[in-house]
């Protein structure tokens, strides 16, 4: 392998882009191996939420966007690259293919990239305009995942529909005791949730949002819900290659988002608990597998934002393969 050849500084900088990823409670469930011509993506299943995600769909959808992160960081540095997502370990495997001038819309995204993140105050009252949902909608299914917009009509029923699955999940004890291991604190191990991005009370909005069983110190704001757009994430099946597929694409709708001022918030609860996600089929009229519930919404700019949140140090996410 010659020196240039050798496309491991892209790499590295293409798998240290993705630690930004957002990830269920923050785990980070990912390691990388940069080889000389890819970057393979593993799963950590030691950051894998055994009591509340078994199926690790959580875990994937994390992943996925993990390695939205790393397609779009080399796109941003001018490389073309193709994805091969292979049954069993690794999980995806990047290849850079040719070099050239980067494309300013690829930069731009990248842009989008750093300021990107979970914001769980409540969102103002002028809703999304059709334009911006309809790109919403074209940016989740470039991914080859749809994007299901609930109707007035149904917000109803998606707010029954999340309060039992948070119900069973906040009467599961060990449940939540895994959660509080992730959650609160300063989070000095640069993982999971800090105190400082959780509600100091959990908003009164018709749909709820996660109740991480503690109160945080964010200023949520009084504000309600009416003028959110909820939406559902869905795809044609179950298997791995979908949830990892509709990450990616959870990714390109929250960059998507943060491009027009717009917030994203994940509501996962609902998939996770069977007979919920099973309603959510229903909702979505039996059009496929449901992935994701997420809040969508235009956020007060002039307030103040939810700081950053830890990341682990690169040398536990990113390993150098020698050639
Ligand atoms: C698959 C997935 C599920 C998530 N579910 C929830 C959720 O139910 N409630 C919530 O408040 N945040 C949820 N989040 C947001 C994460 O907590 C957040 O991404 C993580 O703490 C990192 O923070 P950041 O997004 O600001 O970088 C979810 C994120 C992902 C990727």
């Amino acid at each position: 392998m010659t020196a240039e050849n050798d496309r491991r500084p892209a790499l590295r900088q293409a798998a240290d882009a993705a630690r930004y990823a957002p990830s269920i409670h923050n785990t980070q469930p990912w390691k990388w191996t940069v080889h000389p011509d890819r970057l393979e993506l593993h799963a950590v299943t030691d950051r894998q939420l055994t009591v509340q995600d078994p199926d690790g769909h959580m875990l994937l959808l994390s992943c996925g966007a993990a390695l939205h992160h790393a397609r779009l960081a080399l796109e941003a540095a001018g490389w073309q690259s193709r994805v091969e997502r292979p049954a069993g370990d690794p999980l995806a495997v990047l290849y850079p293919t040719e070099h050239g001038e980067p494309a300013p819309a690829a930069v731009e995204r990248f842009e989008q990239l750093k300021a990107r993140h979970t914001d769980r105050r409540t969102v103002r009252d002028t809703p999304l305009d059709a334009k911006v949902l309809d790109d919403l909608v074209a940016a989740t299914e470039q991914e080859d995942t749809r994007l299901h917009l609930i109707t007035r009509d149904q917000v109803i029923d998606l707010a029954v529909i999340v309060e039992r699955a948070q119900k069973t999940e906040t009467s599961d004890e060990r449940l939540q005791q895994e959660i509080s291991e992730w959650v609160g604190g300063e989070r000095t191990d640069g993982t999971g949730i800090p105190a400082a991005n959780l509600p100091a009370g959990l908003p009164l909005t018709t749909v709820a949002e996660r109740d991480f069983g503690q109160a945080g110190t964010l200023a949520a704001g009084d504000g309600h819900d009416t003028a959110a757009t909820y939406a559902v994430l869905y795809g044609t099946g179950d298997e791995r290659e979908e949830w990892l597929r509709a990450g990616e694409a959870l990714n390109a709708l929250w960059l998507a988002a943060t491009a027009h001022g717009a917030g994203l918030l994940p509501l996962s609860s609902p998939i996770e608990v069977g007979y919920t996600r099973h309603e959510l089929r229903r909702i979505i009229g039996d059009l496929g597998a449901p992935y994701l519930v997420v809040r969508l919404g235009n956020l007060d700019d002039a307030g103040v934002r939810p700081a950053k949140t830890p990341r682990l140090p690169v040398d536990q996410v990113i390993d150098d393969v020698a050639s």
